[in-house]
């Protein structure tokens, strides 16, 4: 057994080895200086100023010889294991945390921005003067509402209560709403007098389409859907909108029958 009086270097450990022979492991100081020592009894680890933490080979086979730390040296192998880990953990660990975190930080700041930026709400009455009429201007046939107009329909609409969502994304830098869909309770005697969720009027505007928006709206008005009891949620879709719907979980049953009556 060969002792080194190099000092072990415990806090810049990213890397280890295990010996397959000797079951030793090395905690390298820097990857870059593992590489020509990899074979960690080679004297020229320590050179390399790699600390070796060894545990007693498997079998009694010729092995080279284990370089042990003097601190280490009478310890049980399960407790060097034990004490690997916990340099592991002391050493490794807390890096990958705080740079995880980070990027968790800076991850979570962005989806804020961007949930503040686009995130989903119901319609308000104001909303007349953000281009709620325009943008519906995009998906069908709507002509110019008055003021009167919508304010009644708003009413009606919202004594509905939860039975009648509709949703909105606006663009807060541009004040203007850029999303809009609906859902409506519908209640059924049939399936124990269930409750059917009826997605309608689903509009991006046209300059801000392809940035997740349409699906951040199914999924507003489909998890509303889903906690007023539902145990479906059903839309009409042309043939051009239906890999969007796909990709917000939809897939195509039955047909639509529509009869106009102006
Ligand atoms: C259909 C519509 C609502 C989609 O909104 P959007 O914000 O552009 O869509 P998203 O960015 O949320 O798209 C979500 C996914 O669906 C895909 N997608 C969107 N529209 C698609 C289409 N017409 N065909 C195929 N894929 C489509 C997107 O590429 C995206 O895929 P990804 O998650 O793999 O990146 C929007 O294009 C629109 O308002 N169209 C005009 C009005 C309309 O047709 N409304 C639907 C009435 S049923």
């Amino acid at each position: 057994m060969h002792q080194t009086s190099l000092r072990p270097q415990l806090n810049a450990s990213f890397f280890f080895f295990l010996n397959p022979q000797s079951s030793a492991l090395t905690l390298f100081s820097t990857v870059s200086r593992s590489l020509p020592g990899l074979i960690s009894s080679q004297p020229r680890a320590i050179r390399q100023r790699h600390l070796l933490l060894a545990a007693s080979p498997v079998r009694p086979r010729p092995s080279p010889p284990v370089l042990l730390h003097p601190r280490i040296a009478g310890v049980t192998r399960s407790s060097r294991l034990l004490l690997l880990c916990s340099l592991l953990r002391a050493s490794i660990a807390p890096r990958y945390k705080s740079v995880g975190s980070q990027k968790h930080t800076n991850l979570s700041k962005m989806e804020t921005s961007e949930e503040q930026k686009y995130g989903v709400r119901r319609l308000e009455m104001s909303d007349k003067g953000k281009g709620f009429i325009e943008l519906l201007q995009q998906l069908s046939v709507c002509d110019s509402v008055s003021d009167k107009e919508f304010e009644d329909r708003f009413r009606e609409l919202s004594s509905l209560g939860d039975d009648h969502v509709i949703c909105v994304i606006e663009d807060h830098v541009s004040k203007k709403i850029i999303a809009t869909g609906s859902v409506f309770i519908e209640k059924k005697f049939l399936r124990n007098c269930g409750k059917v969720g009826h997605i309608e009027d689903v509009v991006v505007d046209s300059s801000t389409r392809g940035k997740q928006l349409g699906k951040k709206i199914i999924n507003f008005l489909t998890d509303h859907a889903r906690s007023m009891g539902c145990y479906k949620v059903i839309l009409d879709c042309s043939i051009e909108n239906k890999l969007f719907y796909e990709k917000c979980g939809f897939k195509q049953k039955e047909i639509q029958m529509v009869r106009y009556f102006v």
